[in-house]
């Protein structure tokens, strides 16, 4: 659902043109290197013969040519940095198709003050969450979060919160807003404590209310317009603080509550949900993911997208078993750090994010160190969370899958299995055959013991068996020993997926020297500031490419145990790109910014003179 229209971009100026035309030029080499190679003559086995000059005896890998788009995509983001505040409100005017919010030259100020990389789009999220709420009326938005159970709240530039119990991702969110309060509009904030989203809006409806906001959309005169917001006097001289019913279900079968708010044309929508998760996932894939590009994660926007994956409703546990769930269908401005295509929850960095605790990120001053010293072996470890796995049902969770498709020993038991080769507990080595490897079948099982350390820390099974046993999942996982984050960045892969919601770890991973290969269906604040295949390595939630993935970086031992076509000074670069870029635009400098912007905006659309607000100085009014 994308919900954002881009206006048209500006008139290029010579600086744009002058990086158009180096990319044109990268793209003809590109292009030009394949057309050679389609060119020249083939002898028998299929092998090109030397002409006048040395022709490139192989088709470039998929990697190669998704590397070099994302190349692309990333400066074509880059050459819309502004750098004042006049060409970053000319920029909001022609993104979003209004005024910018009041306040908005304070909070350019700030952001440059704390040295922000300025790129209109990386805020589109804010647009995204925000959006269907100016088709709600404006005062019901302010009761609806006023009278929510856990709330931070601003008034007068000073953060406070309520809560029903401690709870310390509130201490988190409240500190976070606390350090930019002085800059913050009056606002009430509703918080998710959960770890799932927890709105989903009928599509149906948050399309309606979309389409009012477009037809609202508008650049009011100057004179017309103004720039104080109006407060929340009236929310807080209200006679009833009783709180507005929201509906939540908390039972039922998540697919059927989840997909109504995917697009009805969206191959998900009418499918129902399945309810017998006995025995390995039915749908075994004989080719590509869709929407791959030969097999590998080209559009990560739609990888991610369950609506366009249907076969995730018995295969990721946000969908088999969630281990809480209290949904509402009603539109609600609930903020969180995570969410799926069809929730309506409007993002915030993660609480786990803003704290420093070493679980998260390995310690703030441990990011690995250099790439020749470390291991060239990808690493996991966790809990096996993912949602309530039990004996009926544990098989079509994704990190149970996970660690099966990376397990030497399972893999080879898979490839012998007498009665249905390839087949294994929780996947099918089926796909194997379309991805064109060097690592052949019956040797991927001695190639993976060699390359990865992987292992669930607890089984976490239910109902519990206490000491770390689990009768139905035993015969195929042993618990490891615990692994601290620092001594994950000794190697140099490290492949993320989803728990109970996102990956909490994700951000250390980034942040560290070695280079993270991340599945996921949760989308979070940091998304359209992140370009796959540049800063990290985009994986499906199938996991049918990770052997693909590694075998690209590392290349396939020889008889005489070194590693041939390997791409790891590539991995090397992304590893590196991804941290640089993280110390750039992810710090926690970042956060507060995307922060006091999106409450800006948040505190308009529950103004009832938010038609009329905005910033226009720079009008010269
Ligand atoms: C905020 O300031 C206004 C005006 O100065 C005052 O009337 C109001 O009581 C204050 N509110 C709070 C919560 O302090
Ligand atoms: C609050 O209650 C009083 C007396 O019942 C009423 O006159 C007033 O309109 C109410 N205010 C609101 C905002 O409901
Ligand atoms: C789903 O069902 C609705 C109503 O029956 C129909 O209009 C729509 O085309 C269907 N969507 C798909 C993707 O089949
Ligand atoms: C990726 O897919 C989304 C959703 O289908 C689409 O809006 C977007 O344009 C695609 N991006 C690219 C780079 O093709
Ligand atoms: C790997 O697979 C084998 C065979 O299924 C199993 O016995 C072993 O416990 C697994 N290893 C881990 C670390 O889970």
């Amino acid at each position: 659902m994308a919900f954002t229209n881009t206006l048209p971009s500006r008139v290029f100026s010579p600086h744009i043109l002058l990086r158009l035309l180096l990319l044109l030029g990268l793209f003809c080499i590109l292009t030009g290197t394949a057309w050679i190679y389609q060119r020249a003559p083939r002898n028998a086995a299929g092998i090109s013969t030397p002409h006048h000059f040395p022709v490139p005896n192989t088709k470039p890998h998929p990697i190669d040519v998704l590397l070099k788009r994302a190349e692309i995509q990333f400066h074509s983001l880059m050459a819309k940095e502004t750098l004042d505040l006049k060409s970053a409100t000319k920029a909001y005017r022609e993104r979003r198709g209004r005024h910018p919010p009041p306040g908005f030259d304070k909070w350019f100020q700030y952001a440059q003050e704390n040295g922000a990389v300025m790129v209109e789009d990386f805020f589109d999220q804010i647009y995204h969450d925000l959006t269907p709420f100016w088709g709600v009326e404006a005062k019901t938005i302010r009761r609806q979060a006023n009278t929510f159970e856990q709330v931070v709240s601003v008034r007068n530039g000073t953060a406070t919160f309520k809560t029903d119990t401690h709870r310390e991702w509130m201490d988190l969110w409240h500190n976070l807003i606390q350090t930019i309060e002085k800059w913050l509009p009056d606002v009430d904030v509703p918080i998710n404590v959960m770890d799932e989203p927890r709105v989903i809006v009928p599509w149906e409806e948050i399309n309606t209310c979309v389409s009012k906001e477009r037809q609202s959309r508008h650049l009011p005169d100057a004179k017309d317009v103004l720039s104080k917001f109006t407060g929340l006097r009236d929310v807080d001289t209200w006679n009833s603080s009783a709180p507005v019913d929201l509906d939540f279900i908390k039972s039922g079968v998540y697919w059927d509550i989840a997909r109504i708010g995917c697009p009805p044309d969206s191959p998900a929508h009418n499918i129902t949900a399945v309810t017998d998760f006995s025995g390995p996932p039915p749908s075994v894939p004989t080719t590509f993911p869709p929407n791959s590009f030969s097999g590998y994660v080209q559009n990560w926007t739609q990888a991610k997208d369950p609506c366009l994956q249907p076969s995730l409703r018995e295969t990721h546990g946000s969908f088999v078993e969630p281990i809480s769930q209290s949904t509402t269908h009603t539109l609600f401005p609930m903020f969180g750090g995570s969410k799926l295509p069809m929730n309506n929850e409007i993002l915030i960095p993660p609480a786990m994010y803003w704290s420093h605790r070493e679980l998260y990120t390995g310690g703030d001053n441990e990011h690995g160190g250099p790439w020749e010293k470390k291991k060239n072996m990808a690493v996991w470890r966790g809990m096996a969370s993912g949602g309530r796995n039990k004996r009926e049902n544990w098989r079509r969770f994704q990190r149970h899958r996970f660690l099966e498709m990376v397990n030497g020993t399972s893999v080879e038991v898979a490839e012998r299995n007498p009665e249905k080769p390839g087949q294994g507990q929780t996947f099918d080595l089926g796909f194997y055959k379309v991805y064109d490897l060097k690592t052949k079948v019956y040797e991927l099982g001695s190639w993976l013991k060699g390359v990865v350390d992987a292992g669930f820390i607890s089984l976490v099974c239910f109902p519990d068996e206490g000491n770390e046993k689990c009768s139905y999942s035993d015969p195929w996982y042993s618990p490891v020993a615990k692994m601290k984050m620092k001594d994950m960045y000794s190697y140099k892969f490290l492949p993320d997926v989803d728990g109970n919601s996102f990956s909490g770890r994700y951000w250390g991973f980034l942040q560290s020297t070695s280079l993270p290969i991340k599945a996921t269906i949760y989308a979070e604040w940091h998304d359209s500031r992140l370009v796959p295949w540049l800063h990290f390595v985009p994986m499906d939630n199938s996991f049918v490419d990770f052997y693909g993935v590694l075998e690209y970086f590392m290349g396939v031992k020889n008889e005489e145990g070194n590693y041939e076509g390997s791409h790891d000074e590539v991995a090397r670069k992304i590893a590196m790109a991804g941290k640089e870029w993280a110390e750039k635009v992810l710090r926690r400098e970042d956060m507060l910014i995307y922060v006091m912007r999106l409450l800006l905006e948040y505190a308009r659309v529950c103004d009832d003179k938010r038609e009329f607000l905005g910033f226009v100085d720079d009008l010269g009014r």
